[in-house]
């Protein structure tokens, strides 16, 4: 899996700032693009205070994903560049979403779960800020470099279908707020992005690796999808998956005294027998099975996931929607017919 050329093995250690100017732009920022690119980000990742009134007016029987879609809808009306369709008004826009959406959402959960608000630390990278926005302390060292690639290699995945929605939006030649507002909503999604938390939902019903035997059996005995595996695309190991598993595996050296990665790793080798040996179907962990141990690791609940992840893809929807407007034609696909009723 490569971003613009970049294989995301070498993209998985450097700062999701520098991967989201790659991803927007077409190449590595230099020292002083990287500078200037910061800079914007971090001064726009505080949010309005009428924003923050419709965290705290809407935050009632919903999840952090739909106070994102009505923050970010709202958080459109207040942007003086909507309606200007310029590059330079697109990317202003693109800074302020990029920056916000990790501001939104940390805002959502403390808000939900009765703390007070923590403003941004400029200070930080984006992934340590967030952590330090939703939790009110400084994360360590490796949960910040955690972070900070999970963000990165969950950043951009072609046509998936919360990116396919947002470029059909903009393909209308619908403004950049709404196109993200297509992608947030797609990816709501439990086939989509849904499929993190479901995930650390069934890891935190497990207690020991040995209980992980029964449930896959469970699972297959009813056909239910196994969340966190297969994939479209992929009929083989994720590479996603992959350094999210080196990820997972080294914060399991720093806390010893949980289950997590020995039940993943478990039930990742009862699958790849029931599913590869046994049926010989390609039904491997993709970029949600090993990133729901890693956030099961940071203290992250299930709850949060999905909107982490649209933390990290935001930037992934703004490339393609770039691309789009760049070179538009409207995306109208032709059906085979319409089913009769
Ligand atoms: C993401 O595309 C992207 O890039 C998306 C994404 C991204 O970065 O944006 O990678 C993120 O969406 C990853 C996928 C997250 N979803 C899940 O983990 C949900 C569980 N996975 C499945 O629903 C499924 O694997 C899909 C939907 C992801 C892909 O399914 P396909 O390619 O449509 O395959 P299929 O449904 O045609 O299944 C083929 C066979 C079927 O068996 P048969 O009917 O042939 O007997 O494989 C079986 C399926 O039942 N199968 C599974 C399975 N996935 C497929 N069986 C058990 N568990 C599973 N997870």
């Amino acid at each position: 899996l490569e971003y613009r050329g970049h294989d995301i093995r070498e993209l998985a250690d450097l700062d999701y700032e520098t991967v989201s100017y790659l991803l927007l732009f077409g190449n590595l920022p230099s020292v002083d693009e990287l500078a200037e690119w910061s800079s914007r980000l971090r001064a726009e990742r505080t949010i309005d205070e009428n924003i923050l009134e419709i965290i705290r007016t809407c935050n009632f029987n919903i999840e952090a994903m739909d106070a994102l879609r009505t923050a970010i809808s709202f958080e459109s009306h207040c942007d003086v560049d909507l309606k200007d369709s310029s590059s330079e008004a697109n990317i202003r826009k693109a800074i302020r979403l990029i920056a916000k959406f990790p501001t939104i959402i940390a805002t959502f959960w403390r808000i939900n779960n009765g703390q007070g608000v923590v403003q941004p630390d400029p200070e930080l990278s984006h992934g340590a800020n967030f952590l330090y926005m939703l939790r009110g302390e400084r994360p360590t060292d490796l949960e910040a470099r955690t972070i900070e690639t999970d963000f990165i290699i969950s950043a951009e995945h072609e046509l998936n279908a919360s990116t396919f929605s947002a470029r059909v939006t903009a393909s209308t030649l619908s403004d950049l707020h709404s196109t993200i507002i297509s992608g947030i909503s797609t990816l709501i999604g439990p086939l989509h992005g849904g499929a993190r938390m479901e995930v650390m939902q069934y890891l935190e019903q497990i207690p020991t690796p040995e209980a992980a035997e029964e449930f896959i059996r469970d699972q297959i005995a009813n056909k239910k999808r196994i969340m966190g595996f297969g994939h479209r695309v992929y009929k083989t190991y994720d590479p996603r998956a992959r350094i999210y598993k080196d990820l997972a595996r080294q914060i399991a050296a720093e806390h010893p005294e949980e289950r997590w990665f020995s039940v993943a790793e478990t039930i990742e080798n009862i699958v790849h027998r029931e599913f590869v040996e046994k049926k010989g179907k390609p039904i491997y962990p993709n970029v949600d099975y090993w990133s729901a141990v890693v956030y099961e690791y940071l203290g992250l609940s299930p709850r949060l996931a999905t909107s982490l992840f649209a933390i990290a893809r935001v930037s992934g929807w703004i490339a393609h929607v770039f691309e789009q407007y760049a070179d538009n034609r409207l995306i109208r696909p032709r059906a085979t017919s319409i089913r009769q009723s």
